[in-house]
């Protein structure tokens, strides 16, 4: 099975390529029409030039900038084709594509999603075409989107990150990398890297020597200390972080007598991880003075208030994509009008704004 964006989302919402929507109003018309849920805005005072109090959406991740905060999480929006149906990607902060290796990975065995209580696991495996094939293939399509592209780059041990790292370093339209130290759903690297402070520092001067980009490092949440990983990043030079990736979990199915998934355990993400992920953004905000990208369980608006104020400039939205293709629509909106009804000049004041 590969991993597609198409048959995930809900098959009802699909529509034409034409006429897309620019706000979560609009898109929420569209969902309302086919019977979908209705998120309230009366029209877009940003857009109209009736705003009496215009919020700058805008913010910077270790010098990209981005047209706002809300940026999807890697391996929930494929290279953006597939959402590009829905809406026009140039509305959104940015996009980070998939994980990618050195060369092709055929991912798990099958079955390999569950559901669970407000959330889901997965143990795709980091299935993937390879790097040259991503250049060929989804590249052309990215760097034409308007929005920033991240990449996010996978690999058993710390050379295969490198040869993704030097093989993208100076590629143009790619505006950072994002490097997966943190997947819990392969046998080596990933998860292993990012749990010892030492090869998390090692791993980040490696790929800060060779990338032209900022290299943004990604952390587990499976760890005793998040502090000290992201102090780790810091002193290998990482010019940001993002965090969370999946919480290892597992699933048994009671009928068969058997592990839900055939890698027996999974990452689990969704609305369920939030709170930890919440309280990991908070402590690692504490212990660094790096951009953080945060994510885990975002599902609405206030769930990115609620990250920013912990400590993250930009915030990622991954498992809600699958339910609601428009929910980083909605989300944008959401916190535009927060902001002004806060009056709130720029969304970046919110950025760590409950203190210790
Ligand atoms: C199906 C699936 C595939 C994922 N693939 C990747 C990946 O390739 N690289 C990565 O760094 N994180 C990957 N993740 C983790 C997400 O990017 C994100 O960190 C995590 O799901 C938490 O956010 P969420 O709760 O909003 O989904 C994946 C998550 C899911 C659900």
């Amino acid at each position: 099975m590969t991993w597609n964006a198409k048959d995930i989302v809900s098959p009802g919402a699909q529509q034409p390529t034409k006429n897309l929507p620019k706000t979560g109003a609009e898109a929420q018309n569209v969902l309302a029409a086919k019977g979908g849920s209705v998120y309230k805005e009366q029209g877009n005072p940003d857009r109209d030039g009736k705003d009496p109090f215009p919020v700058d959406m805008s913010v910077e991740i270790a010098g990209v900038s981005l047209k706002n905060p809300v940026v999807t999480c890697s391996g929930t929006f494929g290279a953006g084709q597939e959402y590009s149906e829905f809406f026009d990607l140039s509305l959104l902060g940015a996009v980070t594509a998939k994980g990618i290796a050195d060369v092709a990975w055929p991912g798990n065995p099958t079955p390999r999603v569950a559901e669970v209580t407000s959330g889901m696991l997965n143990a795709i495996g980091l299935q993937n075409p390879g790097v040259e094939e991503f250049l060929k293939r989804d590249l052309p399509f990215l760097k034409n989107a308007g929005c920033a592209v991240f990449v996010n780059v996978v690999g058993h041990e710390p050379k295969e990150y490198y040869r993704v790292v030097e093989r993208l370093n100076g590629v143009e339209g790619i505006d950072l990398l994002e490097i997966n130290i943190s997947c819990p759903n392969v046998k080596a690297g990933g998860l292993v890297l990012g749990t010892d402070p030492h090869t998390v520092e090692e791993v980040t001067r490696g790929c800060k020597m060779r990338a032209s980009q900022p290299v943004m490092m990604k952390l587990t949440p499976n760890v005793t200390d998040i502090r000290a990983i992201a102090r780790a990043c810091e002193a290998g030079g990482a010019d940001a972080i993002s965090l969370i990736n999946t919480l290892t979990g597992m699933k048994i199915d009671i009928e068969r007598q058997t592990f839900a998934l055939a890698n027996r355990t999974g990452g689990m993400s969704g609305p369920c991880v939030k709170p930890v992920a919440v309280r990991l953004v908070y402590e690692a905000a504490q212990a660094v003075k790096l951009p953080i990208v945060g994510m885990g369980g975002i599902s609405c608006w206030e769930d990115a208030v609620e990250f920013m104020l912990a400590g993250a400039s930009a915030v990622s939205v991954g498992t809600a994509n699958f339910g609601n293709p428009y929910v980083t629509l909605e989300i944008i909106d959401g916190l535009r009008k927060y902001c002004r009804r806060h009056r709130i000049g720029h969304v970046r004041e919110l950025t760590g704004a409950v203190r210790p």
